[in-house]
């Protein structure tokens, strides 16, 4: 029998709730499609930091370099927000991106037909949009050195710094023409060429791979202009490419399209070690431990996993119908409430899909 070994790490907040269901939906698929799965469950963030000191302990960045795929949940509280930056659960995760080699992040955002009406723009405008953003995840500007703070006599001053390299470049965009090449072969590659260095010889290399992928249909924007055309014209895009820092921005706001950032999943992979697979919301420390939170994201990281890191398919495709399916129906965890809808906790929404799996 296919056998995987999945590395679970439940993190903060809410983080712990949804991974259990998570899990929960994970054994009943893999067992009805005929494959096994095998858990080991360590520690990020701030739960690693309260029992081992460090957000990224070795052990945890070995075991997910030893297994076929990992699934976090998610990371942060507030309770660290005053720590020095090398113990901030953030920079766990930082150091997991860099550890696995995990350069290129994909952020699907695609409209639910069935909550469509959660987005706080109008119908007509979202209505069937269908973007990727891809970002590239262990360079630029978080990564860029130096950095630092120097101390004068008259001030203070930090200082970060955006660098590329065209191999660097060459290799998160040569990812996102192939991916443009199995959707509508459109890709959008915003930078700042207007103003920066590096986002000049961003946009060079794209334009050299442009000529060897002929048959993808390639543009620029300006980070900016970018940000405007997405929330003006969001069906106007296909595959987005950018950089580190224009990526969390941009990935964020184009998650908002749906109105609902507990409904989006990603993938972050390297080239051919293992992938790791996190929904797009964070860990939510307000309603943690309440059974209140949102699932789906999670879940729908996990069909992610199933996809594109261990090959099973039809497991992925069974998640994602289901998921529909629970939503057609009207079932919503309170964050996506309407009216005429049936809310569900945390757990309750995990059986409902288990119900019909
Ligand atoms: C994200 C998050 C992270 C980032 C934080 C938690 C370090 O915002 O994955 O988008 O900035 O990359
Ligand atoms: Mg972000």
């Amino acid at each position: 029998m296919r056998k995987h070994h999945i590395v679970l790490l439940p993190g903060d907040g809410i983080g712990p709730e949804i991974t259990a269901v998570t899990r929960n939906v994970l054994e009943v698929v893999s067992k009805k499609h005929n494959f096994l799965l095998e858990f080991q469950e360590e520690q990020i963030g701030g739960a690693a930091i309260n029992s081992t000191g460090k957000p990224l302990p070795d052990r945890t960045l070995q075991e997910c370099q030893n297994s076929d795929a990992v699934l976090m949940a998610a990371i942060g509280s507030p309770m660290f927000d005053s720590l020095p930056r090398e113990l901030r659960p953030e920079t766990g995760l930082l150091q997991l991106r860099a550890g696995l080699d995990l350069f290129a992040n994909l952020r699907p955002v695609k409209i639910i037909p069935a909550l469509i009406s959660a987005s706080s723009l109008k119908e007509e405008i979202i209505e069937g949009v269908d973007l990727l953003v891809v970002r590239e995840l262990t360079s630029g500007i978080y990564f860029g050195e130096p950095k630092g703070v120097i101390e004068t006599e008259k001030e203070l001053r930090a200082f970060n710094t955006m660098s590329y390299s065209s191999v660097e470049i060459d290799r998160i965009a040569n990812i996102a023409f192939a991916i443009a090449r199995q959707r509508k072969k459109r890709l959008c590659s915003v930078d700042k060429a207007n103003v920066l260095d590096v986002s000049q010889l961003w946009r060079d290399r794209i334009n050299l791979l442009a000529k060897k992928n002929d048959d993808i249909e390639v543009s620029h924007l300006y980070v900016d202009n970018a940000a405007m055309q997405i929330v003006k014209e969001p069906n106007q895009f296909d595959v987005i490419l950018t950089g580190n820092l224009f990526g969390d921005i941009i990935s964020d706001e184009a998650a908002m399209l749906t109105g609902s950032i507990g409904m989006l999943p990603s993938a972050s992979l390297s080239a051919d070690g293992p992938g790791l697979f996190e929904p797009v919301h964070g860990s939510a420390p307000d309603i943690a431990g309440l059974d209140k939170a949102n699932p789906l994201a999670m879940i729908l990281s996990a069909a992610m996993m199933l996809r594109i890191g261990l090959k099973e398919i039809d497991a992925a495709e069974e998640i994602e119908n289901t998921v529909d399916k629970v939503l057609n129906e009207g079932f919503r965890t309170c964050d996506l409430m309407d009216k005429n809808c049936t809310e569900l906790r945390c757990r309750e929404m995990g059986e409902e899909l288990l119900k019909k799996i």
